[in-house]
């Protein structure tokens, strides 16, 4: 569902999107990933990941201003930074102003937005304010519970994992490429939450399975094999798909086409493209959330 966006709005990302790469780290450029199968695994991302938990070349700080991660995870612009806000300001403020949510959000040292723009009385990483709203969301639609399990595919730096691990006191078993799986391992560290990290394993009944703007940039096999190991037994899950945007480029499935796998899997998957945490960035982008419970 496309809208038409307000100038006032086009400005500002424009702005955002204009102005924050000449505050980019450039460089050094890590050499690219060879990880096929998925569109991030190619890029400069893993090597990152890489030189900040493998080699210890890089430290956290300013490893969210790294122009390889930021093309990865730091996708975010005010508009969606204010969205978030506005919705967390209705359905858990005090995870605003909370000191160990505001420690996550700022792990990795990420270009903020004025707090004007956004409407809190901090400035945030509009990225940090998407991970806090899932987490808070996954909550409250009953997805998770206090204390809970979580399976999450494609974790990036952790930045969801530690906002579950803050919201719900869930338990996170993380799901990426080695580098990746090491960088967030470093990040919950750091922030004194590595005791809410589970090994790898597989699904349960009780199980959520999250994977946001990941799932849907793996290639089909990938995706199968984790239908297979680890979806096909997880009594719930929530997919943010965004594979309208890369299943053409990379051959790989489009939202009618993954359903229908997970279907096939006897996963009770829906489609709910009006979710309330459905940012105007994912609108635009025709990205939607594919969610079940069992
Ligand atoms: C666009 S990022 C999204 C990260 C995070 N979910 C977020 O919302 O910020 C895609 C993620 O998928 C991960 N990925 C790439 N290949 C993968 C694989 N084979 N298995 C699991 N995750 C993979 C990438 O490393 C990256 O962390």
């Amino acid at each position: 569902m496309k809208r038409n966006r307000p100038w006032v709005e086009r400005i500002v990302d424009r702005l955002w999107v204009e102005i924050t790469p000449w505050l980019e780290d450039k460089e050094p450029v890590p050499e690219k990933g060879e990880s096929g199968g998925s569109v991030s695994g190619t890029m400069s991302w893993p090597g990152a990941c890489r030189a900040l938990a493998i080699d210890k070349t890089w430290s956290s700080r300013g490893f969210r201003r790294r122009r390889a991660v930021r093309e990865v995870v730091e996708t975010l612009a005010p508009v969606d930074g204010r969205f978030f806000a506005t919705w967390l300001k209705t359905h858990g403020p005090h995870w605003l102003d909370d000191p160990r949510v505001r420690a996550a959000a700022e792990w990795g040292d990420p270009m903020k937005a004025p707090a004007i723009l956004l409407g809190t009385s901090h400035p945030w990483s509009p990225s940090s304010l998407r991970y806090l709203a899932h987490a808070v969301w996954l909550m409250k639609e009953g997805y998770v519970q206090r204390g809970g399990r979580v399976i999450e595919i494609g974790v990036g730096f952790g930045g969801l994992a530690a906002m579950l691990a803050l919201v719900a006191d869930a338990r996170v078993t993380l799901i990426d490429l080695p580098e990746v799986v090491a960088a967030a391992q470093s990040c919950m560290k750091d922030l004194g939450l590595d005791h809410h990290l589970l090994e790898a394993r597989t699904a349960g009944r009780e199980d959520l399975v999250v994977s946001n703007y990941a799932f849907t940039e793996l290639s089909v096999a990938l995706q199968d094999s984790y239908i297979e190991e680890v979806l096909r037994f997880s009594g719930r899950g929530v997919i943010l798909s965004n594979a309208e945007v890369f299943s053409r480029g990379i051959g790989g499935r489009d939202n009618r086409a993954l359903m229908a796998a997970l279907s096939a899997a006897g996963i009770p998957v829906r489609e709910w493209a009006d979710a309330e945490i459905i940012a105007p960035s994912d609108r635009l982008c025709r990205n939607t959330l594919l969610a079940w419970k069992s």
